[in-house]
């Protein structure tokens, strides 16, 4: 039987994802969810901050509307277990995630579960010199797995960005390895992730699941999960990425039969999720993650209904199952849950956080000390006419006003704020805290190019050397607020606004 779509409830933050949903709708909201057309508040964005008035546990756990089953859903986390760097209002994380599913089983003993994940999972940083998984990324993933397992996540959706990690995965003592003490491997999914040139094992295209127990009375409930992902920038030989389309097409026959709903979990781009949804008509739900930190709201097309999971997991994904049709032939509803700091850690899941950081710590201080001996080999030199970098304090005899106006701002002390937050080798972090990081000549480790950290006169006026050089050649135009969205991202300064922000540090 197919089981029908939708209603839609929102639980969302009035900080970064208004913000968020602001830039991503401009002036044409999305769909009017049910509740705020019928209800009160009538523009979508009242309606989010309404239920963001829900400050309470009980509030995030929402009304026991009849509902029978969850799944919950997350992804993109990117190798990272952490609450996201983000200076306002942290979002995301493991343990809150955890603590939020320990949450749920309290409140609701008798609602069986799954927990999924949607994709881009594993940290895809590459070295630039190997072109190979960094040191430090290939130590946070192998931690991925191990958190996965102790989560018990039930399906887990390969993305093209896991695939230099699983081909590691993939071979075959490492795999026997995983299998035995982190067995959340053999729960890994792809439909059109095939093997390439090196023959590592293909995945399982799809995977049935059945709920029983509880509100579930004496029914079964089999879930049918099949994942898929765009080819996206994958140029490896372990694997070929296939149509995702065609792959769930060709998969239809097969798995419709023998369950009571199909949910696919796709990494894909918005076009091709509504694609997928209007070329296989018999899917009754997209789990999808977009690869952007974007927010989506749910929509129905046709009558598949598709939730997308939120970047970095900063909400948790719950789609409540119902036995019978709600209000216009629905079945399903996605909730969000704000992964803040109401949420408890669960401390087994956070132990498991702070000994994969204080490993990776570990890891980054010992790549950063070997770079800086390996300083008389720099991995990246200035090319033949390019300026290099020269540092602040080579501008303050002829720029002193401006000078002066740079130390005393955020930007002079942006290396320490990493620091505080023992972050300070961490390649995730550098870029914004640092001047010219990865880039020919800039800021490569806190030994090797120690004056080259913190977000200096550089960092938005470009590598100078060509200036003192000549000074009177044009060097050095910044635009607002153009120069300042590379670091003041919608993630990392929710209330960037350029006229406020440019009036404290115009010089
Ligand atoms: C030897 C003196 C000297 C030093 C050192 C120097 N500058 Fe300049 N800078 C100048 C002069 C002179 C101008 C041109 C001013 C003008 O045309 O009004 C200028 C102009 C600029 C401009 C404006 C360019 C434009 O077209 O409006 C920027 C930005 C700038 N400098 C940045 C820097 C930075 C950053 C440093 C340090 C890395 C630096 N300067 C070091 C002398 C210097
Ligand atoms: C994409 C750029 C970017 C990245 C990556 C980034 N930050 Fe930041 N960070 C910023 C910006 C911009 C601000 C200033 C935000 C504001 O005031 O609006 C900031 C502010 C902060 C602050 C608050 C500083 C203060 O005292 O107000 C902390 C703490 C911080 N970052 C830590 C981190 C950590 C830890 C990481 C790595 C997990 C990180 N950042 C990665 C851009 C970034
Ligand atoms: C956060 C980015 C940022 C940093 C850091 C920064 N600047 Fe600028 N600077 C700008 C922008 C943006 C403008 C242009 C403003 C405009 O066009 O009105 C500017 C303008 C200038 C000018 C031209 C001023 C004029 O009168 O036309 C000079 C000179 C200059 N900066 C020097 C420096 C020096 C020296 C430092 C470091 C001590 C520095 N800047 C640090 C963003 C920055
Ligand atoms: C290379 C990355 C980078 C760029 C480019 C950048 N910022 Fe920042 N900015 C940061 C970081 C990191 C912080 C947080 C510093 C700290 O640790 O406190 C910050 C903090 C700030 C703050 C708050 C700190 C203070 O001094 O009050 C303001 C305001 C600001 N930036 C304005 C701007 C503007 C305006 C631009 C563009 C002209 C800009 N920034 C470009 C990285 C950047």
């Amino acid at each position: 039987m197919a089981h029908r779509i939708v209603g839609i409830v929102l639980v969302l933050s009035a900080g970064v994802l208004a913000w968020a949903m602001i830039r991503a709708f401009g002036s044409k909201p999305g769909p009017i969810p049910e509740e705020a057309a019928s209800g009160q508040p009538q523009n979508i964005f009242e309606f989010e901050r309404e239920r963001a008035r829900r400050t309470n546990l009980a509030g995030r756990l929402g009304d026991d509307d009849g509902f029978v089953a969850v799944v919950f859903f997350g992804g993109e986390i990117m190798g990272n277990l952490e609450v996201c760097g983000c200076p306002k209002n942290p979002l995301g994380g493991v343990a809150r995630r955890q603590g939020y599913v320990r949450l749920f089983a309290e409140r609701y003993p008798d609602v069986p579960f799954l927990q999924v994940d949607t994709g881009y999972f594993f940290s895809d940083r590459i070295h630039p010199m190997t072109g190979d998984l960094t040191e430090d990324a290939r130590v946070g993933n192998e931690w991925v797995i191990r958190a996965y397992d102790h989560m018990k996540l039930d399906v887990v959706n390969v993305s093209y960005h896991d695939l230099p990690q699983l081909a590691r995965c993939l071979r075959p003592e490492e795999f026997r390895r995983h299998a035995k003490e982190t067995p959340v491997v053999t729960r890994f999914l792809s439909a059109n992730v095939v093997a390439g040139e090196t023959r590592r094992p293909s995945l399982p295209p799809y995977v049935i699941r059945e709920l029983s127990g509880g509100r579930l009375a004496g029914r079964r409930l089999r879930l049918a999960f099949i994942g898929v992902t765009e080819a996206g920038g994958y140029r490896g030989r372990d694997f070929l990425v296939r149509d995702p389309v065609t792959a769930v097409r060709q998969l239809l026959p097969r798995v419709r039969a023998r369950a009571d709903m199909i949910v696919v979990l796709a990494y894909l781009p918005q076009e091709l999720v509504e694609r997928l949804a209007r070329e296989n008509p018999d899917v009754d739900v997209i789990l999808a993650s977009v690869g952007r930190p974007l927010w989506l709201p749910p929509t129905t097309i046709g009558r598949t209904y598709i939730a997308y999971s939120t970047y970095q997991t900063k909400l948790l994904g719950e789609l409540r199952l119902y036995l019978h049709e709600r209000g216009g032939g629905k079945r399903v509803l996605a909730r969000y849950i704000e992964l803040d700091g109401l949420i408890p850690d669960e401390p087994s899941t956070e132990a498991l956080r702070a000994a994969a950081r204080r490993e990776l710590a570990a890891v980054q201080r010992r790549l950063a000390e070997r770079a800086m001996a390996d300083a008389s080999r720099p991995l990246r030199t200035p090319s033949e006419e390019g300026a290099t970098f020269v540092g602040s304090r080579a501008c303050h005899s002829c720029h002193s006003e401006a000078y002066a106006i740079w130390t005393a701002s955020g930007h002079a002390r942006a290396f320490a704020t990493l620091q505080k937050a023992k972050r300070e080798n961490d390649p995730q972090c550098l870029g914004c805290h640092v001047t010219g990081y990865e880039q020919p000549g800039g800021f490569l480790t806190v030994f090797s190019t120690p004056r080259l950290k913190d977000v200096q006169c550089e960092a938005c006026h470009g590598p100078a050397s060509r200036h003192l050089e000549d000074p009177t050649r044009p060097y050095g135009k910044v635009g607002i607020p153009e120069g300042c969205l590379p670091c003041h991202t919608r993630e990392n300064s929710p209330d960037f606004e350029p006229v406020s922000y440019w009036a404290k540090i115009k010089h």
